[in-house]
């Protein structure tokens, strides 16, 4: 079962989605709080969050999650000078923030199938989502496979982490 929580409806499933994000990501107590914080400031600061969640035997296997790209955005601050100007990037387009599955169920489509939901919500939008280059040759297939095509080939988010800026228009 596929469910879609918008907005504030989104605090009632971060608490189940934590471990399904710790176990995708074998993240650190430090990385999960990040990704709290960042979830519940999006819906304080009403940039439209969408978190799609896949279950199965009413337990959560996947999540993708995302918000509207406005210039506020961190993640638009980082990238806005990169892309390119022939059109206006805050104008319709939902950003990725993360999709995650669990271990054992990765490599079932369960990731296809979350962003197959994702973007029947974002329907008639653009995509923008972005991905670490280092050792992530299957994270890149994934996108690659899903149609999404590279729009900056490398940017240091953040003056570290180097990743490549994906696009859809759905
Ligand atoms: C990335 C992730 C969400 C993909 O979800 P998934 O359920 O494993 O992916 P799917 O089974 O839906 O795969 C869809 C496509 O992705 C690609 N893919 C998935 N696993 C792959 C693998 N092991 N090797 C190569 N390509 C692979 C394939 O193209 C696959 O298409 P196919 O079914 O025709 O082979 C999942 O692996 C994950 O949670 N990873 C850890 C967290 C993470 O890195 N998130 C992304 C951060 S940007």
């Amino acid at each position: 079962m596929m469910k879609i929580y918008r907005s504030t409806e989104i605090l009632e499933c971060l608490e189940e989605l934590i471990p399904v994000y710790q176990a995708a990501f074998n993240a650190s107590g430090e990385k999960v709080d990040r990704f709290k914080a960042q979830v519940k400031s999006a819906v304080q600061r009403c940039v439209n969050p969408v978190v799609v969640v896949l279950y199965e035997d009413g337990s959560p296997v996947g999540a993708v999650w995302g918000i509207d790209f406005v210039p506020g955005n961190w993640f638009s601050q980082q990238i806005s000078d990169e892309l390119p100007t022939w059109r206006n990037w805050h104008d319709g387009t939902f950003e990725v923030n993360d999709i995650f599955v669990v271990p054992e169920r990765q490599g079932n489509g369960k990731g296809q199938e979350l962003m197959m939901g994702l973007e029947s919500y974002c329907a008639d939008r653009t995509i923008l989502l972005c991905t670490s280059r280092n050792n992530n040759g299957r994270v890149l297939d994934f996108y690659h496979q899903l149609g999404y095509e590279p729009i900056i080939d490398s940017v240091r988010l953040g003056g570290f982490d180097d990743v490549t800026v994906f696009v859809k228009y759905v």
